[in-house]
């Protein structure tokens, strides 16, 4: 998921995994339990976006407004579900992920932070898992004053009908807040010294062509214009509007955040060197050799910028 979550807005989700939820064996079946350290690195990376993030979430919903229950749907190691708990203190918080691997993490990284008590996780497939249950959730999600996804309703065939069923689990007055879009990742300048200039600019090209394909290939994959404040509209929320946060992290960067690119390039030279050509793949493998003063882990002109945008309406009180 940029660091954020998903490869094609440099989110550093790569996909291209096997496994998944039974989306069969192509682009859209994707093994995130792989992905769990570098998902949790990036959510680390991102702390201080999700915090300003978490306190936003709280400012529209405003101070009248009592947060009891909270879902993080397609909630990955639960960064952000850990942060909600942290920001929200009379809040049950829930993570909800179809992987069981994440949220087992999810758990262990809430009992390490002292927040064991208020974080749960639900085991649901999506987006079948998000109908049913009592307002605390039992024989289903159950309902929430906030309802939060980031970069998880992309990997659902038909995504308006996700929000429509997103939509339908806040309490009246509630928040729904969706983070997709956003700016692809940048991390070299147009120029490294090495290969054709610009490699950035193809990568993105190539995710491109990934994504669509992994859209393509999902259960019941609906085409919409990714509009997604239209789309929240017509999931019937009003208030409807969008915030972007920068994370500016400058050259030299931290080992961190070089581990975490060095993650990033070998999710994009395994999953996507068929749509590179031979120039861009032999650069590629300079930039993951650990031992190369060109290489991620070393070059001192490696950065991290990455904008997450976050649309969010609220459910009408009546
Ligand atoms: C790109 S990760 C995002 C994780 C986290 N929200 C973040 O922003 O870092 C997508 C997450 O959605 C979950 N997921 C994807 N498709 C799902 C489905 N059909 N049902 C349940 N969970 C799903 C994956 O297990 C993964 O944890």
């Amino acid at each position: 998921m940029s660091p954020q979550s998903d490869s094609r807005h440099g989110n550093g989700h790569g996909h291209a995994h096997g496994h998944g939820h039974g989306h069969g064996h192509g682009h859209s079946d994707i093994d995130w339990e792989v992905m769990a350290t570098h998902l949790e690195n990036n959510g680390e990376l991102q702390l201080p976006i999700l915090r300003r993030t978490a306190a936003r979430l709280g400012e529209l919903l405003g101070p009248a407004k009592a947060v009891r229950r909270i879902l993080d749907i397609g909630s990955g190691p639960g960064v952000m579900t850990c942060v909600f708990a942290e920001t929200f203190t009379d809040a049950e918080t829930v993570a909800v992920d179809g992987t069981l691997g994440l949220l087992e993490r999810t758990l262990a990284r809430a009992e390490r932070l002292g927040l064991g008590g208020r974080v749960a996780v639900r085991h649901a497939e999506l987006p079948e898992g998000l109908v049913g249950g009592d307002e605390h959730g039992e024989g289903g999600l159950g309902t929430a004053d906030l309802v939060w996804s980031s970069k998880a309703v992309h990997h659902l065939g038909d995504q308006q009908e996700a929000l429509n069923a997103l939509a339908g689990v806040l309490r009246p007055g509630g928040l729904l807040a969706v983070a997709e879009g956003g700016l692809p990742m940048r991390y070299l300048p147009r120029d490294i010294g090495i290969g054709t200039p610009g490699l950035q600019a193809r990568l993105d090209a190539a995710q491109e062509r990934w994504f669509a394909t992994m859209r393509a290939e999902l259960p019941g994959s609906t085409s919409a214009v990714e509009d997604w404040p239209a789309m929240l509209g017509r999931a019937g929320l009003t208030d409807v509007g969008s915030f972007t946060f920068l994370l500016d992290l400058p050259a030299p960067l931290g080992e961190t955040a070089r581990a975490f690119l060095h993650a990033h390039l070998t999710r994009l030279r395994d999953s996507m060197s068929e749509s590179l050509d031979d120039d861009d793949c032999t650069t590629l493998d300079v930039l993951l050799d650990p031992e190369a003063p060109e290489g991620i882990l070393r070059r001192p002109d490696a950065f991290l910028l990455s904008a997450t945008t976050v649309c969010t309406g609220v459910r009408p009180a009546r």
